[in-house]
């Protein structure tokens, strides 16, 4: 019981130091924790009394039986994430781009550190699209959806991206969407049950995987790349590099090379559908159409113009 609760405690102060501000827990789980604490302090209070009663009582000090809880719900922590080896060295084999991709994907998929962070039945995930791809978009992290099927951007988020890339002139199919982790941040589920929520990937998490993403771009050497939210950007520029998305939106950067762009995340706009903040994501969207040398109509260079 002691390693459990300290492996709890020590998960806990991760999701904190990672920014999760909250966790789901059951109440069946909080009775079970209130009962192991509170048989804790019974034990502790024994251990002083029966200290004190050596010294100057002679009377054996009688220890009341704490509460019987209902049987409760463990909780289960994630796999641990705090120590993450170093990341990945490797080279890809020579050859075409889908040779190169395919040996990468090998790679990723039976990395143990990778499926380690994986629970059981839920994928690593690896980029997809085309291999020749001019626009490479990259995401944060696998979701609950994500995980599943094993692409990214597959869920709510990914559907308002596919529409973007729709608005755009493209076919998902033609451009390359990835993200800086290659699963899905895990935190503490209840009995076993599906994770509720996501949280930021830590610094180490990010570090780790971010080999993938550069073999990636180097195998798609895409004309450009654009960041989707802030966690994006930390990965691809640096942590702390830059206080706020804000800093960096709607500019271009540089990625080993290759230009990139920064723009909403778009869960972002799925939090509060404006025509306002579409209108901030099209405009970076317009610019990087603009580099790629996508045709652009009046209609799209109009796009959410309208309160
Ligand atoms: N959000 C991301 O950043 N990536 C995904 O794959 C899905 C949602």
């Amino acid at each position: 019981m002691r390693l459990a609760l300290q492996a709890l405690a020590e998960e806990l102060r991760r999701l904190k130091t990672a920014g999760v501000k909250n966790v789901a827990v059951s109440d069946a789980s909080v009775a079970e924790l209130r009962r192991v604490v509170a048989g804790r302090s019974s034990e502790r209070d024994a251990r002083s009394e029966a200290k004190e009663s050596a010294t100057s009582r002679p009377a054996p000090v009688a220890v009341a039986p704490s509460p019987v809880a209902p049987k409760a719900a463990p909780l289960r922590a994630a796999a641990p994430v705090s120590r993450l080896p170093e990341p990945p060295a490797f080279t890809l084999p020579a050859g075409d781009k889908q040779t190169r991709w395919d040996a990468l994907r090998a790679l990723v998929q039976n990395d143990p550190t990778c499926r380690a962070n994986v629970r059981p039945g839920k994928k690593v995930v690896l980029g997809v699209g085309a291999v020749d791809a001019k626009i490479m978009f990259v995401g944060e992290a696998p979701g609950a959806e994500e995980e599943i099927q094993g692409e990214p951007f597959v869920g709510p988020a990914g559907q308002l991206l596919t529409k973007m890339i729709l608005g755009m002139g493209l076919q998902r199919a033609e451009v390359y969407i990835g993200n800086i982790m290659n699963w899905r941040p895990q935190m503490p589920t209840v009995d076993g049950r599906e994770q509720v929520g996501n949280r930021p990937p830590t610094e180490d998490e990010m570090r780790y995987c971010l080999p993938y993403l550069r073999a990636q771009v180097e195998i798609v050497r895409p004309v450009l790349l654009v960041a989707l939210g802030k966690t994006a950007l930390d990965g691809l520029l640096g942590f702390g590099k830059f206080k706020t998305l804000g800093e960096a939106r709607g500019q271009w950067h540089d990625f080993g090379g290759t230009p990139l762009m920064v723009t909403y995340h778009p869960s972002y706009i799925l939090r509060e559908p404006t025509n306002r903040k579409k209108r901030m994501i099209w405009e970076d969207l317009l610019k990087v159409m603009e580099r790629a040398a996508l045709p652009i109509s009046e209609k799209q260079r109009g796009f959410f113009l309208e309160k």
